[in-house]
């Protein structure tokens, strides 16, 4: 892999697309060009780069040609069709969809967590994970370091940003709606989201769970190597723009002190603690906005379960949820140690 890759990006007018963008910027990615890819509609658009405008392009099985390492934020259909297309021109993959997250020969990568499995992808394909595991895991890895973790019980407050572009519009324009007296419309999701909570993220299975409340249980037994790892989540959604809440409460092997699982967090790459309740300072959704780190917060002893820790969790969704883990997986490629 060259240090300064050809990277493009599968979506790049999307919401987690736009964002790649910004990350690549801010982290002044060693890149020697960018190509941006979407659908037909997009092409011949213009988007902001570096002080440059770069000019949209129409996705098709020949545009990965020269490209070292594709960034695809387009849907789990498309990264279905098009990433074997990729991975035969010798580009590698870092896939945002759900689509390659559990095939055994695509690691699943959180970077602060499991850096070094990125160095083994044989389809040349490395998946990025689900935007609430990414900031869950992101809280409880430093904890499970620290006393071995056995089991997740946990529930989200989901953005509306993980439901793309379109999740984001919908939010707004309820709350235009309401503010002008005009019909509030519901495209998205199945009920109003604005002034609401739904306890519905993706598809319901015979369970009764949602495939995003087993991500969650698969991706965390991936990404941990554990896989006896016992998880149960709800998933909710809630009228926030673009950062993840999660409580989840962590049962240990090992019985955990806050002393050290305070410690363990603060000296984490990011992630930083926001704990003391009494002066109102606990992480909310609006801090993380726009922000790399996940936040942790309000950790205590859990008052049911033995030897274990319930603690707040936040993360924005787009960004280390999604667009940035992404960028850092490419920065593990483009130069690894
Ligand atoms: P486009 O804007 O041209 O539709 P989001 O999840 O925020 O809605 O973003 C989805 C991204 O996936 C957008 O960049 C969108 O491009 C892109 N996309 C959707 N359908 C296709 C397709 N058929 N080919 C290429 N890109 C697609």
């Amino acid at each position: 892999m060259s240090t300064h890759p050809h990277i493009a990006i599968v979506g790049a007018t999307g919401a987690v697309g736009r964002e790649m963008l910004l990350c690549l910027e801010e982290r002044n990615f060693p890149l020697s060009k960018l190509t941006l890819l979407a659908s037909a509609r997009s092409a011949g658009k213009t988007i902001n780069f570096r002080e440059e405008q770069l000019t949209v392009q129409e996705l098709t099985s020949k545009s990965f040609d020269g490209i070292d390492i594709a960034l695809f934020s387009a849907g789990g259909s498309i990264a279905e069709k098009f990433a074997p297309h990729a991975a035969n021109a010798n580009c590698l993959v870092i896939d945002n969809s759900s689509a390659f997250r559990l095939d055994p020969d695509v690691p699943l990568v959180v970077p602060e967590i499991n850096r070094e499995a990125a160095k083994h992808h044989p389809r040349n394909i490395i998946a990025n994970p689900n935007c609430s595991t990414i900031i869950t895991l992101m809280g409880l890895a430093p904890l499970h370091q620290a006393f071995t973790i056995t089991g997740i019980i946990a529930s989200t407050y989901q953005a509306v940003s993980g439901s793309g572009a379109q999740g984001i519009a919908e939010l707004e324009q309820q709350t235009n709606a309401l503010l002008n007296h005009s019909p509030i419309e519901t495209s998205v999701y199945p009920h109003q989201i604005l002034h609401n909570v739904i306890p519905h993220v993706d598809t319901f299975q015979e369970s009764g769970y949602t495939k995003e409340e087993q991500k969650m249980l698969h991706e965390g037994r991936k990404i941990l190597s554990l896989p006896d790892l016992k998880v149960t989540c709800t998933c909710v959604r809630v009228p926030v723009m673009r950062s993840h809440s999660i409580s989840a409460t962590a049962i240990f092997k090992n019985t955990p002190d806050l002393q050290t699982a305070r410690k363990a967090i603060t000296q984490s790459p990011g992630v930083e603690l926001v704990d003391d309740p009494t002066s109102a300072l606990y992480p909310t959704p609006l801090d993380t906005t726009g922000k790399d780190n996940c936040l942790v917060g309000r950790i205590r002893h859990d008052q049911v379960l033995e030897n274990s820790l319930t603690l707040w969790i936040v993360g924005d969704q787009v960004r280390k949820g999604a667009a940035l883990n992404a960028v850092q997986i490419a920065e593990c490629l483009a130069n690894p140690s």
